[in-house]
């Protein structure tokens, strides 16, 4: 380990006000409430405003800007953006660019990067690892989908699980070199990459697909096969976080999950023993906001009080390539 420790300097987040409920959906496809909470925990999520202007640009910037507010920083004062996307809004420039276009930070290493629902904890992971190689100094990350642009709402196995949102820390060089990330994951198999992908052409598109819904452009999932992986790479993960750095449940304050299904995080609590108070969860009011996820999660749990300096946390996630990542944080 260097001399170097990453301190996590703020957090901020960034829902849209637009809400789109289980009975809005049931008037849109054949589905109906009872079904989705059941399957799934989601009771509404949030949907950006296109016509009004919002984008992911917009949600990620805003997220971004309120971290560093909540770490008396400025823009100027970042030396490298990292904005962990699927939905960006161009892919020239990168969204990262633009957002350091909007809050002054030039000039700035600045780039997108994609490990789907994994992009949060990814990102804090990768900015760990450049500020202790001294490359960096004052990193933002952001995780941001709006999942809205990317979903079929006529296609109701989709429709129902996402939302859109953004999560942000500003992660900033310690003296203290015990601070930050203290065992992380980043791994991936793309093997199975077509149980959860977007096809932009037709040729992408798996053959063999079931045709009726296939549109361009949007979100395509094999529910079943993706939640089978899941479900147990959800644990697994966990549990080699406990197991890696010799901690137990009582030694962190909270496993802050992605928020994809109620039924697998509560799978992994009765599994491992984790107790209620210690996985958040805010899937009923969200959805699975992909890369927003767990950065959302985080920062509502330290504005409730409920991660303070001092704890230690453990993020993970899993998604689309596939991918799964954990960080076990000292804060
Ligand atoms: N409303 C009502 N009925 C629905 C429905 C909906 N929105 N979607 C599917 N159904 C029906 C199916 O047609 C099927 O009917 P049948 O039994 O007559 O064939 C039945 O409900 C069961 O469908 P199934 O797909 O097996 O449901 P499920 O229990 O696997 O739940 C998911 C579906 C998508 C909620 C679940 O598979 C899941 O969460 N998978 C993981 C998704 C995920 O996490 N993706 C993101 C990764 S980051």
């Amino acid at each position: 380990m260097s001399g170097i420790g990453v301190r996590i300097a703020g957090t901020g987040s960034a829902v849209p006000e637009q809400r789109l409920t289980n009975h809005d959906l049931a008037s849109m496809v054949d589905t109906n409430d009872e079904w989705i909470v059941q399957r799934t925990g989601i009771h509404e999520r949030r949907i950006i405003n296109q016509e009004a202007g919002e984008s992911q640009l917009t949600l990620a910037t805003s997220a971004l800007e309120r971290a560093l507010a909540d770490a008396s920083m400025q823009g100027s004062d970042l030396d490298l953006i990292i904005n962990a996307t699927v939905s960006s809004d161009m892919t020239c420039p990168s969204t990262a660019h633009r957002i350091a276009n909007e809050l002054g930070a030039a000039p700035v290493a600045a780039f997108d990067m994609q490990a789907a629902c994994c992009g949060f904890v990814y990102a804090m992971n990768l900015a760990d690892s450049l500020i202790r190689s001294g490359r960096h100094k004052a990193v933002g990350v952001i995780g941001c989908d709006a999942m809205s642009t990317l979903v079929d709402y006529e296609d109701r196995s989709m429709s129902i699980l996402f939302g859109d949102a953004g999560g942000a820390a500003v992660l900033t060089a310690d003296d203290n070199p015990t601070l930050g990330c203290i065992h992380q994951v980043i791994e991936g198999d793309g093997n199975g990459w077509e149980s959860l992908y977007i096809p932009r052409k037709q040729r992408d598109v798996v053959p063999g697909a079931v045709g009726e819904h296939i549109k361009l452009g949007c979100l395509r999932m094999d529910g079943r096969s993706v939640y089978k992986f899941a479900v147990n790479k959800f644990i697994n993960v966990i549990q080699d976080a406990f197991e890696s750095t010799g901690l137990t449940v009582d030694d962190v304050s909270q496993v802050i999950c992605h928020q994809s299904n109620i039924r697998m995080i509560n799978s992994a609590k009765e599994k491992l023993g984790l107790p209620d108070d210690k996985v958040y969860i805010n899937i009923d009011k969200y959805g699975n906001s992909s890369a927003g996820s767990v950065g959302l999660c985080f920062d509502q749990l330290r504005k409730e009080g409920r991660i303070n300096t001092g704890d230690t946390i453990i993020m993970v996630a899993f998604g689309g390539g596939m991918t799964w990542s954990s960080g076990v944080w000292q804060l």
